[in-house]
């Protein structure tokens, strides 16, 4: 084999590339080892809750007492910090990000880097890449017992970053109780797997009268994973200042239980916090 100095001006870029992915994998592992827990909150259909579970499920866990971080990666439309309420930026000093902290949450979203809320954010899947591995890089999470991952709808770009670069210990796949939300859960299921991850289990929410219940149940049999529970549909939702299971106990009581059976399905894998 040809050393970088002998080798073509195409050979040698490519091992440039190689040797850069490398030291960016080995800084990402860096920063989280530390992190006993990972899990995504996904799903292939926009809309049926994944942030809103993402930032409840984190404050439950925090408030029940565990070290918790939340990684936004919708970086088009980075909307946890408006479920979570917080309002510090983090410190962002030589390169390196100390994440917000709100309800006893560790926060990071491109939403601390957006000048204006309103501004569209119109990257192609390369620059989302970059900026996904930019805040693994330069996060300083600490010790954590959870960094929860909230990811955007589809099985493409940013899944597709997260599936390859984060040492994923699983997803939570969120689904509602129509059809269609039904589809597009069996969808992000595959692909998860395709990648050799885990499926942690199945959450139903808009559980209720309106859109009917148990879909995501039958669901979790139908692939042999866990079902972690349901969350009604509620008009608690709309007081925005705060996540909702500080608002409402029926609401933390869903998300109590979710928590714990996250924990023995996680346990079950061998991934228990
Ligand atoms: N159980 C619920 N009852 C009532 N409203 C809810 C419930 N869950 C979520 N919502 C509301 O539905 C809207 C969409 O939720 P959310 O943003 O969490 O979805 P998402 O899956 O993250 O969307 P996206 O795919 O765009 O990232 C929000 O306004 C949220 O407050
Ligand atoms: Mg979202």
């Amino acid at each position: 084999m040809s050393t970088p100095q002998q080798a073509n001006p195409q050979q040698a870029a490519r091992l440039q590339q190689i040797r850069r992915q490398w030291e960016q994998k080995r800084q990402i592992t860096d920063r989280l080892s530390a992190v006993r827990t990972t899990v995504g909150v996904y799903s292939g259909k926009g809309g049926v809750g994944k942030t809103t579970v993402a930032c409840n499920l984190a404050t439950t866990l925090a408030a029940q007492g565990e070290r918790v971080g939340l990684l936004d990666v919708d970086i088009d439309c980075p909307n946890v910090t408006r479920v979570m309420g917080v309002r510090d930026k983090p410190d962002y000093q030589d390169g390196q990000i100390s994440p917000a902290e709100c309800h006893g949450v560790k926060v990071v979203s491109m939403a601390f880097f957006q000048e204006n809320e309103d501004e569209a954010i119109i990257w192609r899947g390369p620059m989302i890449h970059n900026a996904i591995n930019q805040f693994l890089q330069a996060t300083d999470w600490g010790e954590l017992d959870y960094l929860i991952v909230d990811l955007p709808p589809g099985t493409s770009d940013s899944p597709l970053t997260v599936m390859q670069t984060l040492p994923m210990d699983g997803f939570v796949v969120v689904s509602t109780p129509q059809d269609l939300a039904i589809i597009d859960a069996k969808r992000c299921i595959n692909m998860i797997r395709k990648l050799n991850l885990n499926v942690v289990g199945i959450v139903e929410n808009y559980s209720g009268a309106i859109f009917g219940e148990g879909a995501g149940r039958q669901l979790a049999e139908d692939i042999d994973a866990p079902f972690l529970g349901s969350m009604s549909l509620s008009g608690s939702y709309r007081d925005t200042s705060r996540p909702t299971v500080l608002v409402d106990d029926a609401v933390s009581g869903e998300y109590a239980a979710v928590a714990e059976q996250l924990r023995s399905s996680l346990k079950a894998l061998g991934r228990e916090a």
